[in-house]
């Protein structure tokens, strides 16, 4: 705890509360700081990490003060405080743009009141960490905010808080910012696989990651909040070795990591993008199948030809008309699965299950969190996830504003934009 700004709580953890997040955490192995400590950035090895002046009262935020305006950037605003045992303060070193970030205050979803913070990836140095947490001051995180409630935990400020069971450390051959592109795709294209689909990702033979079905089970059904409850138990007909998935948006982020999933745990993916711009990159990650996703009555045509019909399972990562289209290439049969993560068919087929992403299982589970950060640990120090290409935007906070209209519009194709505040590599 080198660092404390005058109006953050100390974080001494009292022992019955990290006893209780222990009892929860149980069921999985749990990384720590000491294993393979000096594969990690740290700014105390790394000179490219910049070491932080002692913190101040008041922070730079992006403040959104009302639905389809931009954001506004405020110099005085208060740097977050710790209020809850396990999590830590984090400096911003890189945020990566989200198609949420533009789409909520278009759209006014998302946003729990307003002024608020958004911003749901960053990547930045540990400053406070609580008593016995595998993670140390001086670490290196990238953090997939999912808990957007918490205004604490946006990513469009220059400190934020999240929780260690959160924060996945950055080894030291990955880049910072190409970090802070990957967490919310990962945890949804995770959550996605292995939870709402029930994929192993025990039995991969590379860098294998955690049972999630095994750890959702081992859950109190009573800490899963009643909107995700049904999804969380609902996959009965795991994927097995050798079957087909559809990804439709393979070119998406949450698309490539999907992709690159699934290939670990042996399935045949069909991957439905731009083949002209896409294709190259999609068969480098091992796609089977490349379908151009510029005529969709074809593209149905062909995925239903190739699986001879029998496609059971199938991703939708754009949007309700192309899952009203991916629904038709799959067999009926009651144990086909569809699901959307931006949308599902206004109308229902009995012959297909239906799923959505229990995107926060990962900050309200901490069995679920924990194990998907160090999977993605290991994932990266391994090399064995490709990370997003980047385009990085320039401008820190203040160029947050431009830089989404160019994701709005289109105009980066297969590519997170991230905005540096002081990463440098
Ligand atoms: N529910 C959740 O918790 C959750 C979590 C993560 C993401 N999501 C949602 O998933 C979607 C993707 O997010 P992301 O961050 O991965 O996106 P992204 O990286 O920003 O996706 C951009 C890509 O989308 C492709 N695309 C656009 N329209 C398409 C279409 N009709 N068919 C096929 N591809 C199309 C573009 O391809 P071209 O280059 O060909 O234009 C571009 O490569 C967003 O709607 C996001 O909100 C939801």
């Amino acid at each position: 705890m080198a660092l404390l700004a005058p109006n953050i709580m100390s974080t001494t953890t009292t022992f019955l509360q990290l006893g209780e997040l222990e009892q929860k955490t149980k069921s999985f192995h749990r990384c720590t700081s000491s294993s393979n400590a000096g594969a990690f950035q740290r700014s105390t090895h790394e000179e490219k990490t910049p070491v932080p002046k002692p913190l101040e009262m008041t922070q730079q935020v992006l403040l959104l003060k009302g639905v389809k305006e931009q954001y506004t950037l405020v110099n005085d605003h208060n740097i977050p405080s710790i209020l809850h045992p396990g999590e830590i303060l984090v400096k911003v070193l890189a945020i990566g743009l989200n198609p949420i970030d533009w789409k909520a205050p278009a759209f006014n979803f998302g946003i729990p009141s307003l002024p608020w913070i958004n911003g749901r990836d960053l990547a930045g140095l540990v400053l406070q960490v609580p008593e016995k947490s595998r993670l140390r001051v001086g670490d290196v995180v990238l953090v997939p905010s999912t808990d957007y409630r918490d205004i604490r935990k946006a990513a469009f400020q220059e400190y934020a808080i999240a929780t260690d069971f959160n924060a996945a450390r950055i080894p030291s051959s990955t880049s910072i910012s190409a970090s802070a592109s990957v967490g919310v795709a990962f945890v949804a294209s995770a959550l996605a696989l292995g939870v709402s689909l029930g994929l192993d990702f025990s039995l991969f033979t590379k860098s294998p990651g955690p049972n999630l079905v095994s750890v959702v089970d081992q859950l109190d059904r009573n800490s899963i909040s009643a909107d995700i409850l049904n999804e969380c138990f609902a996959s009965s007909d795991r994927p097995q070795r050798g079957d087909w998935v559809a990804i439709w948006g393979a070119s998406t982020t949450t698309g490539l990591i999907t992709l690159q999933l699934a290939k670990l745990a042996g399935l045949r993916v069909i991957c439905v993008a731009d083949v002209a711009r896409h294709g190259t990159k999609l068969l480098k990650l091992g796609a089977d199948l490349l379908v151009d996703r510029q005529d969709t009555e074809r593209a149905v045509e062909i995925i239903r030809g190739v699986t001879s019909g029998k496609l059971r399972y199938a991703i939708d990562i754009v949007g309700k008309e192309t899952a009203t289209l991916l629904e038709k290439t799959l067999e009926r049969s009651g144990q086909s699965h569809l699901l959307g993560l931006t949308g599902l068919p206004k109308e229902r087929d009995p012959g297909i299950r239906y799923h959505t992403v229990p995107i926060k299982l990962f900050h309200e589970a901490p069995a679920v969190g924990e194990s998907l950060v160090c999977w993605l640990e290991s994932l990266l120090q391994d090399g064995t996830l490709s990370l997003p290409d980047i385009v990085r935007a320039e401008g820190g906070l203040d160029g947050i504003n431009a830089a989404l209209e160019t994701l709005r519009d289109g105009l980066v194709s297969g590519k997170r934009i991230v905005v540096d505040l002081g990463a440098h590599s």
